[in-house]
């Protein structure tokens, strides 16, 4: 049984807000928090880096963290590499895939920027690329997609779970048909790992990215990258702790993980992170889906029957709601939410610019909901948002 009130236990600053802007950034449970204070306090060293103790136990740690998160997620952990973000994640792959001028990358109008621009850039080395619309409730068809490819076609980038509309895209269906066009497909699990149960080898994209500070609850300055063939992508940063072997002309590179982390890595965020993810499984991801989803769903529904209020998004949400005071900046709505009842939720364009202007608006405000969040506080919200939507009727 579900107990989100035993769980809150483990989130301190819930006690002082009612956090619904967990698809910017989710909360840390303390369990995670206390590993970083022992890395800190205990074993401070460098990652792979020293045959002293304090060296090898930060290795351990650091390669124990990535085979949780590779097992969690249903990836080789040789093939999951750590990044700093999912930004970081998506531009490794668009900066090192061998690209030859004229190829084609197909993306969609609704991903966030960090889905967005670095395929957008590819431009300047002379790929070209198409960008599918969703429709009005941020879901694309998976056929809008295929009928882009062409015969220069390398790649998809597309997002699991949309940050703007809580839509979720069928991945399994435009992997498998882009697979069979000799398409590659980049899955931006931005919102969907730590929210949803995955299974990236059943899935099979060519890659999926995704932070490790939104649903997978660790800290920020964390982020997954899992590549299906490593070998075909050259690493952005080169330099210490990726090298096999250096001499004055050249160097040979580790085989991944290591040739995608160069440099010393965040290793207390990423041990963190480590935790983070054994906590959000010993909770159980499927019952985490459940509870967010009726929660989101719930205040759809609510804010709906607001006359006044507008809600964007698809019947079936996941833990994402983005809606319109009318007559209101949602600036200003989000404003009064904090200064009135402590409320956190985001406003604006979300980093998805393009996705947001299909809604024909100046940014929405927006709803996110976690593991920690509650019935009670979904009625807080929606009583405030009702008192706000009377202050202009
Ligand atoms: N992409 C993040 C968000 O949706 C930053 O808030």
């Amino acid at each position: 049984m579900y107990d989100v009130h035993s769980v809150r236990e483990d989130f301190p600053v819930l006690k002082d807000v009612i956090y619904l802007d967990n698809a910017a950034t989710t909360q840390t449970p303390v369990p995670a928090v206390r590993e970083m204070e022992e890395y800190f306090f205990r074993y401070a060293g460098n990652h792979g880096r020293g045959a002293h103790r304090l060296a090898r136990e930060t290795t351990n740690h650091y390669e124990d963290a990535r085979e949780i998160v590779a097992s969690f997620l249903g990836t080789d952990a040789k093939k999951t590499v750590f990044t700093r973000n999912a930004t970081e994640s998506i531009n490794i792959v668009s900066r090192g895939f061998p690209w030859e001028a004229g190829d084609h990358v197909i993306v969609t109008l609704v991903e966030h920027h960090s889905n967005l621009l670095p395929w957008l850039r590819l431009k300047d080395e002379g790929v070209n690329f198409s960008i599918v619309r969703p429709d009005i409730t941020g879901v694309v068809n998976p056929e809008d997609i295929m009928s882009a490819i062409n015969e220069r076609t390398r790649l998809i980038a597309v997002n699991h779970i949309s940050n703007v509309f809580g839509s979720t895209q069928d991945v399994q269906t435009i992997v498998r048909l882009a697979h069979k066009e000799d398409v590659m497909v980049l899955v931006d699990g931005s919102q969907s790992a730590g929210h949803m149960p995955l299974d990236i080898g059943s899935i099979d994209p060519d890659f999926f990215a995704t932070p490790g500070h939104k649903g997978l609850l660790g800290p920020q300055g964390t982020g997954v990258l899992y590549m299906k063939d490593p070998d075909m992508i050259e690493p952005v940063f080169v330099g210490g702790g990726m090298v096999r072997s250096v001499t004055d002309t050249g160097y040979e590179t580790e085989p991944s993980p290591a040739k995608f982390e160069a440099g010393t890595p965040n290793m207390p965020g990423i041990i963190g992170l480590g935790r983070a993810v054994e906590y959000v499984k010993d909770i159980g991801v499927g019952d985490i889906e459940r509870h967010e989803t009726s929660l989101a769903r719930d205040a759809a529904s609510q804010l709906a029957q607001i006359d006044g209020v507008e809600v964007y998004g698809p019947e079936d949400r996941t833990s994402v709601v983005s809606f319109n005071v009318k007559g209101m900046n949602a600036h200003d709505v989000a404003m009064i939410l904090d200064q009135t009842k402590n409320i956190c939720v985001r406003s604006g364009y979300h980093c998805a610019i393009p996705g947001t202007d299909l809604l024909g608006v100046d940014g929405t405000v927006r709803a996110s909901f976690a593991l920690y969040n509650t019935q009670e506080e979904v009625d807080v919200f929606i009583e405030t948002v009702s008192s706000i939507v009377s202050l202009v009727a």
